[in-house]
């Protein structure tokens, strides 16, 4: 069976993580330490970054850090994985949905603009599958009407936008290294910030509000929880991320192959390539109707000839949860038809170009003589 991702763990990482639990101390210490230089250095050195037990924790952590809570209003994209949207609950906001472009999946300054209210305290742009969003305009928008502006790049570590990593702006940068990203800590995420006063805050929301002295005497001036990363998935990530270079471009490589084999046919719409673009996953509409199948069907189709296909991800505001919110069926189009019609096609460095021809082969037996 081909899965649609599969982390890449070699005997380097076997090895690394081995030491750390026969070391004595596995839990957060030096290789945490050293993993957040690490990537601070590879973000290009002018921000910090804390590491977190999730990407979850990291986008929680960043908002409480800047106080937004009850009353206020958080934009975010209609189609993401449900975190995005779970953690402005989950500091007392609201969030407020807008619809993706329908082939990037990423929100921009037009829509983000309608959507503001004056309650409106922050916007979480998601880089979607490592496709970096067009941050300049959001940027801008977010000086004008001093807005915190929190990048959710869980699913784009690697990936590059006018010429820097997406990550060393400066503003607040969240990414998660859950198995399923281009590198891995098993679970795990970051925060990149260049905010002195930022950092501080979040360490210690991490580790239950904990701030030491001079002599190593705790005090607890704020809540915290409890989002530090071990030591032992740090371990893993610091050999995954000198291996992050390679992944990618084995990622761009298979995911230009298929822009090119997959079949030009009405019912499949294809992602495009951007530049800076990490491809942490490929991701196509299928218009099953059009073929006479439901989705279901699509991929019981494709796991009999051993094709593994995802789908990332229903639109949010559909969900029970958000539709208590007044949300409801046309409120977003978009991130609908993405919601109904999403496949993500198995992409990851170590699938192998026979097992990528028997995936574009399957799509075309599929498109050309159906079902
Ligand atoms: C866009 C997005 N945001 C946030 C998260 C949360 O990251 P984690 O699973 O590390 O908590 C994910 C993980 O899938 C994600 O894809």
């Amino acid at each position: 069976m081909i899965p649609f991702t599969r982390p890449s763990i070699g005997e380097a990482e076997i090895e690394a993580v081995t030491e750390v639990l026969r070391s004595g101390w596995i839990t957060t210490g030096p290789r945490v330490q050293e993993l957040e230089a690490t990537l601070a250095d590879h973000l290009g050195g002018g921000v910090q970054v804390r590491l977190f037990n999730s990407g979850t924790s990291a986008l929680e952590a960043a908002l409480l850090a800047h106080e937004v809570g009850p009353g206020d209003e958080v934009i975010v994209p209609a189609m993401s994985f449900v975190a995005t949207a779970n953690v402005v609950l989950r500091v007392g906001a609201r969030p407020v949905f807008v619809d993706v472009d329908l082939v990037s999946r990423n929100l921009d300054a037009e829509r983000v603009a309608a959507a503001l209210t004056p309650r409106t305290r922050a916007v979480i742009p998601v880089h979607f599958a490592g496709r970096p969003v067009e941050m300049d305009p959001i940027y801008r928008l977010g000086r004008e009407r001093n807005l915190l502006i929190l990048e959710d790049a869980a699913q784009a570590i690697g990936s590059r936008q006018g010429g820097r990593p997406v990550g060393a702006s400066g503003n607040p940068v969240c990414f998660s290294f859950h198995p399923n990203k281009n590198i891995t800590t098993v679970e795990g995420g970051a925060l990149a910030c260049a905010d002195p006063h930022v950092v501080k805050r979040v360490e210690r929301i991490r580790f239950h509000g904990i701030e030491r002295d001079a002599e190593g005497l705790i005090t607890v001036p704020e809540w915290g929880g409890k989002m530090n990363l071990p030591d032992v998935g740090a371990a893993l990530g610091l050999v995954q991320l000198t291996r992050l270079e390679d992944f990618n471009e084995r990622r761009r490589e298979l995911a230009q192959r298929y822009l090119q084999r997959l079949p030009d046919h009405p019912a499949l719409l294809l992602p495009e390539e951007a530049e800076g673009h990490s491809w942490h996953m490929f991701c196509v509409c299928l218009d099953a109707g059009a073929l006479g199948m439901e989705r279901p069907q699509v991929i019981d189709w494709f796991r009999r000839r051993e094709i593994g296909l995802g789908v990332h991800y229903p639109a949010m505001h559909l969900f029970p949860l958000y539709r208590r919110f007044g949300y409801g069926e046309g409120d977003f189009p978009n991130a609908e038809r993405i919601g109904r019609q999403t496949l993500t096609l198995p992409l990851f460095p170590a699938l192998t170009d026979a097992e990528h021809q028997q995936v574009c082969d399957a799509f075309h037996e599929l498109l050309e003589n159906g079902a």
